[in-house]
């Protein structure tokens, strides 16, 4: 497999073609952004701690029947990963309130959600990432209701198998964030699982160990992640 033109350039991460047109290579960049781009900064050794992070979770997800585009990872920063086409959509489980939920609905942070929400929002940098719903993505034709059928189905899914995964680390998964796409008009779980797009809380004590430590210049961003990474059975280099 060779590595051929950059393809695109996202907030933190690089997409390059390869020789197989079925075959993509993701680049994971130091670059940290958060509120749609305006909080912007390189952390050292983030996209090494992404990536490794990133393949260890998607190799659990495929090992428990959720379909990935992940093949392999190549190097400390690069992954290979099938060529999909992306659903713009953006699908969010809450298994404890924070972030955008206690900003919009103004429920206490911390509150234990019962059962599970799970919410769409668009991806558009341009408008912020707006809120939608299953009408407006069909009638748009962002994705089928098949589609979105089987992006809740798999969104839950990745729920039970990473809510323990973390438990076992003494960890709580507050929220998440999937993407999905087509290969071959099946629909599987694409971009990244990392603590960039979830929010981890050490069960204990609540302490936050996630892209929130950016967000809101708590520090130790990375040693966090690492930490997480850790508890859950991760080595990364020195
Ligand atoms: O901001 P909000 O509370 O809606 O985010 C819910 C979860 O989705 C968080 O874990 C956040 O990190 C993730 N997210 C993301 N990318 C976005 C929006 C949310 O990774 N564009």
């Amino acid at each position: 497999m060779e590595k051929r033109q950059e393809l695109y350039a996202g907030k933190a991460k690089s997409v390059y073609t390869t020789d197989d047109p079925d075959r993509l290579v993701l680049q994971f960049r130091d670059d940290t952004s958060a509120f749609d781009g305006k909080k912007k900064e390189a952390l050292a050794r983030k996209g090494m701690v992404n990536n490794i992070f990133n393949a260890f979770i998607m190799e659990r997800l495929e090992d428990a029947g959720v379909p990935t585009h992940f093949e392999q990872r190549l190097s400390d920063t690069e992954s290979l990963v099938k060529k999909m086409d992306m659903i713009p959509v953006e699908c969010v489980v809450r298994n404890i309130a924070a972030g955008g939920l206690v900003k919009r609905l103004g429920v206490e942070e911390g509150s234990e959600l019962t059962p599970p929400t799970f919410e769409l929002f668009l991806k558009n940098d341009d408008k912020g990432d707006p809120m939608i719903n299953e009408s407006l993505a069909e009638t748009f034709g962002w994705a089928t209701s098949e589609q979105l059928a089987q992006m809740k189905t798999l969104t839950y899914k990745v729920n039970e198998i990473l809510k323990a995964l973390f438990a076992h680390g003494g960890l709580l998964l507050v929220d998440y964030k999937l993407e999905f796409g087509l290969f071959k008009g099946e629909v599987i779980l694409g971009d990244e699982f990392s603590p960039d797009g979830c929010r981890l809380w050490d069960a204990d004590t609540r302490e936050k160990l996630d892209k929130d430590r950016f967000r809101q210049g708590l520090g130790g961003v990375i040693e966090a992640y690492e930490e997480v990474g850790r508890r859950i059975g991760i080595e990364f280099p020195a």
